[in-house]
């Protein structure tokens, strides 16, 4: 394995900045086999050495998973010429590091966005073959109810020939909201699976995707990496741990 910077490591990891590495190793809180580190360019092999930030050993994977709770008015895209994307709303030193979104959401749509730099995982996740299951809450101009629940169930065939899957849809109170729950990811689903039942969305938020929801406590616009628990039921979601 190579050697790498230490700020590059850790800054990887996204919990923080190559200003704060620089900070943490001045202040000699970071440890790479018990011994003080003594400057953030010295290099490490990430495999064989046991990096520590005040003696809780860090885990320098090589691959970045965040949760994002995504706003409405940006894109979910790496770059674009004119609009904001998901990674705009990132601090600098997680834009360098090729992490790209794990399915797209509408620009209106907010919610649960997995971003990523583990390419495989996120094709694996997004493979149609994979069937997870995506949560949405959904609010609507009109009123659901049991026929258009029914319709999800059998699986609907959209105007435009599009055969849906069997999906779930849960009326919540108001009747003019529910969850909705889909098993592919369709260009615009939900929104056409509604509109084709009269019904247009008017509010769109994802709450969920496979094992993974939505943390309460992120507000939009705001992200945190997962959690190691999250990692592993992603891993298991995939088939079996994941080799480093
Ligand atoms: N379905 C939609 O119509 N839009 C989204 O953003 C996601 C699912």
């Amino acid at each position: 394995m190579a050697l790498e910077r230490l700020d590059k490591i850790l800054s990887g990891t996204g919990r923080w900045s190559r200003r704060e590495v620089k900070d943490l190793v001045k202040a000699g809180r970071v440890t790479a086999d018990g011994a003080v580190v003594a400057r953030p360019e010295d290099k490490f092999d990430r495999t064989a050495t046991v990096l520590a930030v005040d003696g809780e050993p860090v885990d320098g994977e090589k691959y970045v998973y965040l949760m994002l709770h995504k706003p409405g008015g940006v894109l979910s895209a790496t770059e674009d010429p004119r609009q904001p994307t998901v990674l705009d709303l990132l601090p600098p030193h997680l834009r360098r590091i090729g992490l790209f979104p794990v399915g797209r959401l509408d620009k209106d749509t907010e919610g649960l966005l997995l971003l990523t730099n583990d390419g495989p995982l996120g094709h694996r996740l997004l493979s149609p073959k994979k069937h997870v299951d995506k949560v949405y809450f959904v609010r609507v101009d009109g009123t659901l109810d049991g026929a258009d629940c029914a319709a999800f169930r059998a699986g609907l065939v959209l105007e435009d020939g599009l055969r849906c899957l069997p999906a779930e849809l849960e009326v919540l109170e108001p009747a003019s909201t529910g969850l909705v729950t889909l098993r592919e990811g369709k260009y615009h689903q939900v929104k056409r699976m509604l509109a084709d039942r009269g019904k247009p969305v008017t509010y769109l938020k994802r709450l969920s995707m496979g094992p993974i929801a939505l943390d309460p406590a992120l507000e939009p616009g705001t992200w945190r990496p997962l959690t190691e628990g999250e990692r592993a039921a992603l891993a298991e979601l995939e088939g079996g741990p994941k080799a480093d």
